[in-house]
């Protein structure tokens, strides 16, 4: 089995992964987004723009159009500021209630009351989605992967002219790496052939790749630092966020809001694991760096192909077929199939 090929680019598919998978559950950002009241960030699903901000009430998500005359109400992208519109200042509280309006009368206007979402936050990570909205397994899906979110290092994004789809599969399966990650993984021991665990259920998946213990760089690394774990654990949960844990040194978040059927956006952040935490700065220093420079180039090499499966699958003689021999694309598979799910359940 698997998913039409017009579900890549079709635009009227879009519109319902948007509304019946990404309205559910959407990761949005980890609470260092969201540090001081007034710190907000603004998304835009589909076709609907939402602020996600700190109030004096905790993390809240809006609609980000104001009730006035359409304008939108934060500014695009992230920033700290009261929650007023630009336009003609009229004011939201902190539960997107019209508070004040200048010159009107607030007893003759219809809406006062900006549509909100739930928003729940689970071990740092925060998500947005309707009232059914499940995030109890989040914390087991990070303690599984022995990782623990703190303070991101850095932060950064990298577009990609493709469906959202394409990246989550690129993820879910290490059987590109030796090919395309020749100089990324294949240096420090991981390749397509590296011994390699996984499990899947209907909320998350789970992967781990082991590193070849000859390798030279990795025995380096373990030397350095006592107690590394030469392995990259990888975990997807369902719709939008990736999390890593390289080596229990550095934890990687990335994340996508699909804004249409060709066009995807992956935010990404690292973050310092308790291992490397209690490592002398050099080494930190050295090792944080390097996980930047690795993610960059790994990233910038999966960019490539995605965007090239992308011109491909709106090919009238498009292909994809799937291989479920040795596990090789078996969680991109159950992806697949949660996603087939999903989309029929609504
Ligand atoms: S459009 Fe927002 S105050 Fe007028
Ligand atoms: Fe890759």
């Amino acid at each position: 089995m698997s998913i039409d090929p017009k579900a890549y680019y079709d635009a009227a598919i879009f519109h319902e992964e948007v509304t019946h998978l990404f309205n559910r559950r959407l990761f949005v950002g980890t609470i260092a987004d969201f540090s001081e009241v007034d710190s907000y960030k603004t998304i835009q699903l589909g076709r609907e723009p939402i602020t996600i901000r700190r109030t004096l009430d905790g993390i809240k998500a809006f609609s980000n159009v104001c009730l006035h005359r359409g304008a939108l109400i934060d500014p695009e992208g992230t920033g700290i500021r009261p929650f007023r519109c630009p336009y003609h200042a009229w004011t939201y509280d902190s539960n997107g209630a019209l508070s004040h309006a200048p010159k009107i009368d607030m007893a003759c206007l219809k809406r006062t009351q900006l549509h909100a979402w739930r928003v729940n936050v689970e071990g740092g990570l925060v998500f947005i989605g309707q009232d059914d909205l499940d995030t109890t397994k989040v914390s087991a899906v990070m303690n599984e992967l022995s990782i623990r979110y703190s303070q991101p290092y850095y932060q950064s994004y990298i577009d990609h002219q493709c469906n959202w789809k394409l990246l989550v599969e690129n993820v879910l399966e290490g059987y590109h790496i030796s090919a395309v990650h020749s100089q990324t993984f294949v240096p420090t021991g991981i390749t397509s052939n590296s011994d390699y665990q996984w499990s899947c259920d209907d909320y998350a998946c789970w992967g781990t790749l082991i590193a070849a213990t000859s390798n030279p760089r990795s025995n380096r690394l373990s030397t350095i630092v006592k107690g590394t774990r030469l392995q990259y654990g990888h975990t997807y949960i369902f719709p939008n966020v990736f999390i890593s844990n390289g080596n229990d040194h550095i934890g990687y978040i990335g994340h996508f809001v699909p804004s249409g059927p060709n066009h995807t956006r992956l935010e990404w952040c690292l973050f310092e694991q308790e291992l490397l935490l209690r490592q002398n700065e050099t080494i930190r220093k050295a090792l944080r760096d390097a996980a930047v420079e690795f993610t960059q180039n790994t990233l910038t090499e999966d960019k490539t192909i995605v965007e090239s499966c992308q011109i491909g699958l709106q090919s009238t003689t498009a292909a994809y077929q799937l291989q479920d021999k040795s596990n090789l694309e078996a969680r991109v598979i159950n992806f697949q199939s949660n996603y087939e799910r999903y989309m029929r359940h609504v």
